[in-house]
């Protein structure tokens, strides 16, 4: 039985897949706090590079990838698909179980692909340095990587909790030239404001997001790059689902279901997207798209669909989306890169019309799968990937008791290799339930 499922270099994707074409109706757009009218594309230019701006608008279905950019991603893309045998035989399930390994890229995660993309579209346009946020500190090592790759500067705003917890995702930036801040820092307004108010505060994805733009916005020559929830860091990641369709061909299989873990949204969207796209040209069934979020953090579990701000200190345009308000500080749960209020636009939309399934799960149990996970088949989930995992386990669970035989498609976004401290707690059986 074949379970390892490649492309080859050359089948490397050409384009990337943009949903935005494909929906019944667009996406409500961003608004100006101060007016409520649409932001106009060209106001973002401040921050972000001309593509990008076009990207997050094109209704193009289809964007080509930049040569240069898809000679970066040739050095770890096209991603494996692999089948977990060892897991569905530890579970005794007819459910079949394969991974989208997205691993193995240079920093461990999906990140990279759409840092480098970013990367590549600031320094054709002369941009001397990025600046961003990092929660776990998958995102910002993947930044850290793409600008050594394309000669950019990188300062990172990484959440004080991670930056406390993960110090060797620090080292790992730092090793790749970037400079890095825990967050809220004394560097800017905005963190100076968290500090005054709460001098212990273990930061948050949108305080840290608050300081990235404000450093860009003031310094010479920088710009701001974001890690998810934009239009057009879903689109870079489609790469994954766009290779995955194709290896699904090659095993001999559809997904019954596609499952992600969600941050703010791009892997999971990135995987599931060109399988939403197949099913809208008609071609395939559509499988049924489940994210997964951490309890702790359940932004569209719990939170409301509405106009709100993507950051804390309430600098960036109103976005339409899941969220459980700027202002909210999640517990510091191991999964540092869900720790976001809000949710991309794009999946919160498709979450509203039915087509996405959430679903949220505590961290006790989400370990407990990723172990099982890591004894079968030998490799590490991060702890964002790891509720992806619970959740395919419960549905293999599920196939064992009724005896179906669904195909199950896991978003593996990264490995766990800088996450020990929260499997050791794991294994001490000390990680709280944080509900
Ligand atoms: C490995 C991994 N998976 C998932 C995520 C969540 O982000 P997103 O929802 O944008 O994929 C992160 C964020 O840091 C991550 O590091």
């Amino acid at each position: 039985m074949n379970t390892r499922f490649v492309l080859h270099e050359e089948e490397l994707p050409r384009q990337w897949y943009n949903v935005l074409a494909d929906l019944d109706r667009p996406l409500d757009p961003p608004l100006d706090p101060r007016t409520e009218e649409p932001v106009p594309p060209e106001a973002l230019r401040a921050l972000f590079p001309r593509a990008c701006v076009e990207q997050e608008v094109s209704m193009d279905r289809f964007v080509d990838i930049p040569e240069p950019v898809r000679e970066v991603y040739r050095w770890w893309r096209p991603t494996p698909l692999l089948r977990a045998v060892a897991l569905e035989r530890a579970l005794g399930t007819p459910a079949r179980i394969y991974f989208k390994y997205e691993g193995g890229s240079p920093t461990g995660s999906h990140k990279a692909n759409t840092a480098v993309a970013q990367a590549y579209y600031n320094k054709i346009e002369g941009t001397a340095r990025l600046t961003t946020e990092t929660g776990a500190g998958q995102w910002g090592s993947a930044l850290a990587y793409a600008c050594a790759a394309f000669g950019l500067r990188c300062t990172v705003y990484m959440v004080r909790a991670s930056y406390e917890g993960k110090p060797y995702r620090r080292t790992l930036m730092r090793l790749f030239g970037a400079e890095v801040f825990p967050s809220p820092s004394e560097r800017t307004n905005a963190g100076r404001a968290v500090l005054a108010a709460d001098p212990r505060s273990p930061g948050s994805l949108g305080i840290a997001i608050s300081e990235a733009i404000e450093d860009a916005v003031g310094g010479n020559g920088a710009k701001y790059a974001l890690g998810s929830v934009l239009n057009h860091v879903l689109l870079h990641q489609t790469v994954i689902g766009l290779e995955a369709v194709r290896q699904m061909d090659l095993a001999g299989a559809w997904p019954d279901v596609v499952v992600g873990c969600v941050g703010g949204g791009s892997n999971f969207a990135g995987l599931a997207l060109p399988f939403f796209g197949e099913a809208r040209s008609g071609r395939r069934l559509l499988p049924r798209l489940l994210a997964v979020e951490p309890a702790a953090c359940p932004s569209l579990t719990r939170g409301e669909l509405r106009y709100d701000f993507g950051d804390t200190a309430k600098t960036t345009p109103l976005l339409k989306m899941h969220t459980l308000g700027a202002d909210f500080v999640p517990p510091p749960i191991h999964a540092g890169g869900l720790r976001y209020h809000g949710m991309a636009p794009l999946v919160s939309r498709l979450v509203a019309d039915g087509v996405v399934e959430p679903v949220a799960h505590d961290q006790v149990d989400v370990f407990e799968s990723a172990m099982l996970f890591a004894r079968a088949e030998g490799i590490l989930p991060a702890p964002e990937t790891a509720h992806a995992v619970h959740a395919a386990v419960k549905l293999a669970r599920a196939c064992a008791e009724s005896g179906e035989a669904k195909v199950i498609l896991i978003g593996f976004s990264g490995h766990g290799h800088f996450d020990m401290a929260a499997y050791e707690a794991a294994l001490e059986k000390a990680l709280p339930r944080v509900t």
